[in-house]
């Protein structure tokens, strides 16, 4: 007995691996291994024999196993100091630097006009991109045969058969935020609302998701002159320059008088400067609001009066960091949102300047 576990002890001992004593273990202590089938020899031996040969025996079985269990745990914690040794991290390292995202310049350019006319006064005020038609046309002096509505190409909503909610469409522009301002604050009120407008458009300065900046005033005694110099202002402001202006007689539903704002520029080699030559370029609609309009928003047109503007803030974006071409704002291309975009951190106020 002696002999065979030595056997087994020096076995186990050597075993180079987990599968390895596994096989031993088989071979010892498993149904069929040599020392059960000796453990069933017991029954044939007289009993003195099995008195001597049946404790040696499970203290034999015994032994095995405990050494079994201690070279399992050995071989264990020799994987794991192995693995410990290929697998160290130095956390000491600096870390690899990664891309860090930008600011599209119509987010950055829609912070410039919000500084320029949070400095003014002007409250920042917002509506629904999905709008009921009265908001979006109604409201704003166009009735439904008005040619206004043909030209806005507006996106209507899909209506289900039996769905009898007046039509919504996507908003194609900004202005009906200015019925829903004046219906929650009613007048004297001054706010710009920024946001995105739709229209069934695209060419190289058409896409069918764009830009607007909304702009209204109401008091009682506000004119032409208030408007003609809060867009100067403006103007100088956002151009970092000062930018002579031309008010051009126009029509708007909703407003009137209505003026088209022109600012100059001049054309060298294809690019357009703001601010010097002789040239002209249209950056906005503009007027004093319709009476029909402030009825419709709640507000008394013989007591309160005022002047309201739509400015393009792509276009703006294009003029002021010379970019061609309208559609690629649109792309996500990832080459252009890093050549064009903006630091995070950039965030244009008056004081620290507007931008790079
Ligand atoms: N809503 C007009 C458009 O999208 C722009 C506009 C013109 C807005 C005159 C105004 C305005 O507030 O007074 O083309």
């Amino acid at each position: 007995m002696d002999d065979l576990k030595q056997k087994y002890l020096d076995a186990i001992a050597g075993a180079a691996d987990e599968a390895a004593l596994e096989t031993l273990r088989v071979q010892a202590v498993g149904k069929k291994g040599e020392i059960s089938l000796k453990m069933r020899e017991l029954g044939k031996m007289t009993p003195e024999e099995r008195q001597v040969m049946g404790p040696a025996l499970n203290a034999l079985k015994d032994q095995i196993n405990d050494a079994l269990a201690l070279k399992k745990a050995a071989l264990g914690d020799a994987a794991l100091n192995e693995r410990l040794k290929t697998e160290w991290l130095d956390i000491t390292l600096p870390s690899r630097p990664r891309r860090q995202g930008s600011i599209h310049p119509v987010s950055q350019v829609t912070e410039e006009v919000t500084a320029i006319f949070a400095d003014m006064g002007f409250a920042v005020a917002e509506g629904p991109q999905v709008e009921d038609d009265w908001h979006n046309f109604d409201a704003l002096n166009i009735p439904p045969e008005h040619p206004a509505r043909q030209e806005h190409d507006t996106f209507y909503m899909h209506r289900a058969a039996g769905d009898n909610r007046p039509p919504h469409v996507l908003r194609t522009h900004t202005s009906p935020v200015q019925i829903r301002a004046m219906q929650d604050q009613g007048a004297p009120i001054r706010v710009i609302a920024p946001g995105r407008v739709y229209r069934c458009d695209y060419d190289q300065t058409h896409t069918p998701m764009f830009h607007q900046i909304e702009g209204l005033a109401i008091d009682r005694d506000i004119s032409m002159a208030n408007l003609k110099w809060v867009l100067e202002e403006f103007f100088t402001a956002f151009f970092g320059t000062s930018v002579k202006t031309r008010f051009r007689a126009s029509h708007f539903p909703f407003t009137e008088p209505s003026a088209e704002v022109d600012i100059q520029c001049s054309w060298q080699d294809g690019t357009v400067k703001v601010g010097e030559g002789n040239d002209w370029l249209e950056v906005l609609g503009s007027g004093m609001v319709h009476p029909n309009v402030l009825r419709s928003a709640g507000v008394d047109p013989d007591e309160w009066q005022g002047f309201a503007f739509g400015i393009g803030i792509d276009r703006l974006a294009m003029l002021k960091y010379g970019i061609p071409d309208l559609r690629a704002f649109f792309d996500s291309d990832l080459r252009w949102l890093r050549h064009y975009g903006f630091a995070a951190l950039d965030m244009p106020t008056l004081h620290g300047g507007l931008s790079r």
